[in-house]
């Protein structure tokens, strides 16, 4: 497959962190950013991109023929409409947009310029999650019954990765706090474990301990049309150092306890625990291979074998943004 030149929008912590490095591994190649910041500009700049300050001059590059938005959640609908009227095709972080009607706006352009869309839920291509998923269609889990999460962490007032600003803290850009960054995640996995979305939602948050005025923890409640309960603990006031990342999928043969495998790294364990015997199994996956290579070599697929798209679905993300909107009680 010839490789596919990539430009990114935002090239902060995720960009440079992860998004950049997974597209070196995948063998694709990093062309261009979009980024006002000179500081970003020249960290790109050290990985042999263009770097341009403003969208116009980065959607004038020929040679950007996917792009990455990493921008605070605010911007991406703004950065959608021009990519999607440029004819790009646009792989966005998650959350799709900080509020539900940018989200329902991201969707229209994309449906408007007929491009090829994903949100970035780099989690859906982490080995062990896909492990689980055939596992759990072959029926290893008898009925499912219950998904429950919980993806925590320590987000302090200062906290930056890239030397940004903090605008994680800021309703406005953000759109919320732990609950708007981290139950996307989630409520994306189940859909993806069980191959039906959560339907029906609800969510108590709490401002406990941060002294910001987003939210600084959630414990959301959902269940899919068939019937499956769904429980999200999502918090910013969990010390790192503790147990903090843990996919339970509970059913009624069995039970598969994921550890540390959310995120955007590889690795993590997978346990299988036996409903008949209660005997546990440690189950086999690559440990290697990082979440975010793998998003960018399926995408970059998708991008040159178009019947590899029905993998990816505005629609089913805007449903996901939705269910955000309503565990906020916003409807
Ligand atoms: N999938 C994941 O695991 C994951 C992890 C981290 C972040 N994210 C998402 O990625 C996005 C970025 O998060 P981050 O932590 O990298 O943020 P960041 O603050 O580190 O980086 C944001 C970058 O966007 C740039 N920017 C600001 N305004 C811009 C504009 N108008 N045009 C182009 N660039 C602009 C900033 O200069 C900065 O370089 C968020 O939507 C976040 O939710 C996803």
């Amino acid at each position: 497959m010839a490789p596919v030149g990539w430009g990114i929008v935002g090239y902060g912590w995720v960009a440079r962190d992860y998004m950049a490095p997974a597209i070196r591994e995948a063998g694709h190649r990093l062309v261009a950013v979009c980024d006002p910041s000179p500081e970003s500009r020249a960290a790109a700049a050290g990985q042999g991109a263009r770097g341009h300050a403003d969208l116009d001059a980065f959607l004038a590059d020929p040679e950007v023929e996917a792009v990455y938005i990493a921008t605070p959640n605010h911007l991406h609908r703004g950065a959608v409409e021009a990519l999607a009227r440029a004819g790009k095709a646009v792989l966005c972080e998650k959350p799709m947009a900080a509020v539900l009607a940018d989200a329902e706006a991201m969707v229209r352009a994309v449906e408007a310029g007929g491009i090829f869309y994903g949100t970035a839920f780099d989690q859906r291509h982490h080995p062990a999650h896909r492990r689980m998923r055939e596992r759990i269609a072959a029926g290893d889990l008898g009925t499912v019954t219950a998904v429950r999460i919980v993806y925590a962490c320590w987000l302090g007032r200062e906290w930056s990765a890239a030397g940004q600003p903090n605008w994680r803290i800021d309703a406005g850009q953000a759109g919320g706090g732990a609950l708007i960054d981290l139950a996307p995640h989630g409520l994306d996995l189940v859909d993806f474990l069980l191959g039906e979305p959560i339907a029906d939602i609800a969510a108590l948050t709490q401002s406990r301990v941060q002294d910001y005025a987003v939210d600084d923890g959630a414990l959301l409640i959902g269940r899919t049309g068939s019937g499956v309960l769904a429980s999200l603990n999502v918090a910013y006031n969990c010390p790192d150092a503790l147990p903090r990342r843990r996919l339970e999928v509970l059913g009624t043969k069995g039970l598969f306890v994921a550890e540390n495998t959310m995120g955007q790294t590889p690795g993590g364990s997978l346990t299988f625990h036996d409903g008949a015997t209660g005997r546990t199994e440690p189950v086999a996956f690559d440990g290697q291979a990082s979440p975010f290579t793998e998003q960018v070599r399926a995408f970059g697929s998708a991008l040159r074998h178009p019947a590899e798209r029905d993998a990816y679905s505005a629609a089913r993300d805007l449903h996901t943004m939705r269910l955000v909107s309503e565990a906020y009680g916003r409807g």
